[in-house]
């Protein structure tokens, strides 16, 4: 039997034409395995930082209200930490279009928008453990009277209130569960994208929500004392207008664009 001649692994005249040769396949595994990494490595990172941004303001805003119930403080500084981390998710979007420069906050979404998701299920899962105690009733607003001996509806404005932020964590969840480069493949570019704009129906359900709980639930009532104002009031105010007003220029800049870019 004729011996056949062994190849070298270097040798290029066995192989096809198209086929790198193996030590290009070495350095692309290789090329590939470092961009993984850094990709993993950008993606920790940014959750660490949303995570610790989340935990920093819900910290600031437990140490603000040293005078309300622990278990009170803890669900409303929970709350607060993820409505600021929906407001620093909807800034990239505007912002981008008035300074294309800052279009490399972008990327930051995907990681806010789940961590807002994140401290949104916790700050509900507060409310219907400590403050509903899983009935329905007292969730709607109606606390039983014992000098009536049945339920009755003592906060009006309150069962609406919460369902308007269950509407808005219904939404979140079919946001925080098709947040991944998986789901964006499944749905197809367009109907992700219609399914994530939806992101500024939560943005108003929230606003709604906060703005209940800030300046009509504890104002002045027929049985009880109204606390001492929340001092979130106002830079709550001041952040949703600068929002809206940084949403209506974008949106003006990028028809005045449009116009300009238009053939005469
Ligand atoms: C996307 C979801 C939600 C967000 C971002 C959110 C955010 C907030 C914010 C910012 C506050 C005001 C906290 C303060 O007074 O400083 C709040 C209060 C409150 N939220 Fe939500 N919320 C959400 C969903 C819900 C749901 C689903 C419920 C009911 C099950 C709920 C019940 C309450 C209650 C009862 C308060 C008043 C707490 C208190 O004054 O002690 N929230 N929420």
């Amino acid at each position: 039997m004729p011996k056949r001649r062994r190849q070298s692994s270097t040798t290029t005249s066995s192989r096809p034409t198209n086929t790198p040769p193996p030590t290009a396949h070495r350095l692309e595994a290789s090329t590939t395995a470092t961009s993984t990494f850094a990709v993993a490595r950008t993606l920790l990172l940014r959750n660490a930082a949303a995570v610790a941004v989340g935990l920093a303001v819900a910290y600031l805003f437990w140490t603000s209200r040293p005078l309300w119930d622990p278990e009170m403080r803890l669900w409303k500084s929970v709350g607060d930490a993820s409505l600021i981390l929906l407001y620093a998710t909807l800034i990239p979007g505007p912002l981008a279009r008035l300074a294309p420069r800052t279009a490399r906050l972008i990327p930051w979404r995907r990681e806010l928008g789940i961590w807002f998701g994140v401290f949104a299920l916790v700050h509900t899962f507060l409310i219907l453990d400590g403050w509903a105690r899983w009935s329905l009733q007292r969730l709607l607003g109606y606390e039983f009277i014992p000098e009536l001996d049945r339920y009755a509806r003592l906060e009006p404005g309150f069962g609406l209130a919460n369902l308007i932020g269950i509407a808005a964590v219904l939404i979140t969840i079919a946001l925080l569960a098709t947040s991944t480069d998986w789901a964006l493949h499944r749905l197809g570019a367009s109907a992700w994208k219609f399914l994530h704009n939806s992101v500024y129906i939560i943005f108003w359900l929230i606003l709604l929500h906060t703005a209940y709980f800030l300046f009509i639930h504890y104002s002045p009532h027929f049985h009880r004392l109204p606390p001492p104002p929340d001092w979130f009031r106002y830079p709550f105010l001041i952040l949703t207008l600068g929002l809206i007003a940084l949403q209506t220029t974008a949106f003006i800049n990028t028809i005045r664009l449009r116009k300009l870019r238009a053939p005469a």
